[in-house]
């Protein structure tokens, strides 16, 4: 990756030469780990906006063209060709399975869907209103107490065991914090079902009647599944990558993981764009959402817009964007007076000179929750679908890191505008 090319910081007339490393596509770095001890000075940026906090094989993102890659294979053709546990071995392994690969692959994650029975208590500590995320925080935790024989990161074969193990039981863990949380009874997962099937079914199967999951809805969640799997060092799988550095345990690395993707600037913001739509209610209230999203003085912000990264359309939006015409066919929902909002607000948003000179475009959260409530999910479920869907990413992240022989603990630095330093007063004398 390093190259002879090189760029030359001057300070104080003291000039200091920074190897430019080349990457396979995408923008060039410059190597800058060197310079603090040769020139005294840290860089500062922060939020990251330009800075690569390491180098990794999994993802790519073009931002400005709108193109997301999983190991080099775009988006569009994974969500239109492939299905989740095949993107799953992808992201992990880095190439398309064989048929005896992917079969021996979904048996693995098939057959540790199941969580171990002591940890159905941990739901009866929560309040039946805790939000989901909030007991997925909590439960992911605690794998980290039960599944010791996969918590020694230095043996590769437990890193395997645990990717396996989260990858499986996190649909699990989401449906019974879902269950939970309407008061019904966990339903196990079945081992006939796809994965895809199988969360639905954990999700709206009760004892009371047959539920058979509707294949056409299990495609479109399959695909959602897919959408969300991975996105580069996005703030969640920063923190997944940050906590693994110290050599964290795995489960408390994606408990981390998925307390980061709540915050409605990131992964929550599924939850947030649609309670927006919901409350924007009709077509001709959006110019007062638009004045108000334009308002320096208005904290609103239209949810599901913009991104640190596309300044073209996200590429998993217009994916979304169809799939939600699909499934609200499918279901029979005509005129559904919140698609019809967000086409309208996305249409009226994007002639705007404020979103077009800002470059904001709807990104992978603005259609997901229109979806997903017409399949049947609250709000609140939203994000940890989301979580689910990427913890493939931020396991696959996480190997990727602690395989690194040049992996070291994250440890940033900053600029100290504190006070200087000054002596203790006693109380008295204040
Ligand atoms: C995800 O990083 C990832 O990859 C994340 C993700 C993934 O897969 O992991 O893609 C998932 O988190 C998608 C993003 C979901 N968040 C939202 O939809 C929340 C609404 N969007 C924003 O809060 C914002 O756009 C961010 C947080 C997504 C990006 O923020 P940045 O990059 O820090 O950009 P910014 O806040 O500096 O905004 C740039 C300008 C600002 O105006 P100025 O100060 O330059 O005048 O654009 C404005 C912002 O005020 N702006 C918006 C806006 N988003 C940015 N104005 C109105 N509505 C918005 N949504």
């Amino acid at each position: 990756m390093a190259d002879t090319k090189s760029a030359t910081l001057t300070l104080d007339g003291k000039s200091v030469d920074l190897p430019i490393l080349k990457p396979t596509i995408g923008p060039e770095v410059v190597d800058i780990r060197k310079l603090y001890g040769q020139a005294d000075v840290f860089t500062y940026d922060p939020g990251f906006t330009s800075t690569a906090s390491c180098d990794s094989t999994i993802t790519f993102i073009d931002g400005d063209k709108g193109e997301l890659w999983y190991r080099g294979y775009p988006i569009e053709q994974l969500a239109k060709n492939s299905h989740y546990l095949e993107v799953c071995y992808l992201l992990l392994y880095g190439e398309l399975p064989d048929e005896g690969q992917l079969e021996d692959f979904e048996n693995r994650v098939t057959h540790h869907t199941m969580v171990h029975e002591q940890m159905n208590n941990f739901f009866r500590g929560f309040r039946r209103d805790a939000h989901p995320m909030a007991t997925m925080v909590g439960v992911v935790g605690a794998m980290s107490a039960f599944y010791h024989d996969s918590t020694d990161i230095a043996d590769p074969w437990q890193r395997e065991v645990a990717a396996i193990r989260l990858i499986a039981k996190l649909p699990t863990i989401a449906a019974m914090a879902y269950k939970y949380s309407i008061g019904q009874p966990f339903v196990y997962p079945q081992n006939d079902l796809d994965y895809a099937s199988n969360f639905l079914n954990m999700c709206f199967s009760v004892p009371a009647t047959k539920y058979t999951p509707d294949p056409a809805l299990a495609r479109a969640m399959d695909r959602i599944f897919t959408l969300h799997a991975d996105h580069e060092q996005n703030a969640s799988t920063s923190t997944v990558r940050l906590a693994g550095s110290s050599g964290a345990n795995p489960f408390a690395c994606i408990a981390a993981g998925i307390a980061c993707l709540w915050g409605p600037a990131h992964g929550g913001a599924n939850q947030a764009a649609l309670e927006m739509l919901q409350q924007i209610g009709s077509v001709d209230r959006i110019p007062e959402y638009i004045k108000r999203a334009k308002d320096k003085d208005d904290p609103f912000r239209l949810m599901g817009f913009g991104h640190r990264v596309y300044k073209n359309f996200d590429p998993r939006a217009k994916v979304m964007k169809e799939s939600a015409d699909e499934v609200l066919d499918l279901l029979g929902i005509e005129n559904n007076e919140t698609l019809k909002v967000a086409k309208e607000l996305e249409k009226i948003a994007l002639e705007d000179d404020y979103f077009v000179s800002k470059k904001l475009y709807p990104n992978v959260d603005f259609y997901s929750g229109i979806i997903l409530s017409a399949m049947g999910f609250p709000t609140s479920m939203f994000t940890p679908i989301f979580a689910l869907s990427r913890t493939v990413g931020w396991i696959a992240q996480w190997k990727e890191m602690i395989a690194d022989p040049q992996n070291k603990i994250g440890r940033p630095r900053q600029l100290y505008v504190g006070s200087g330093k000054r002596d203790y007063i006693t109380v008295s004398d204040r």
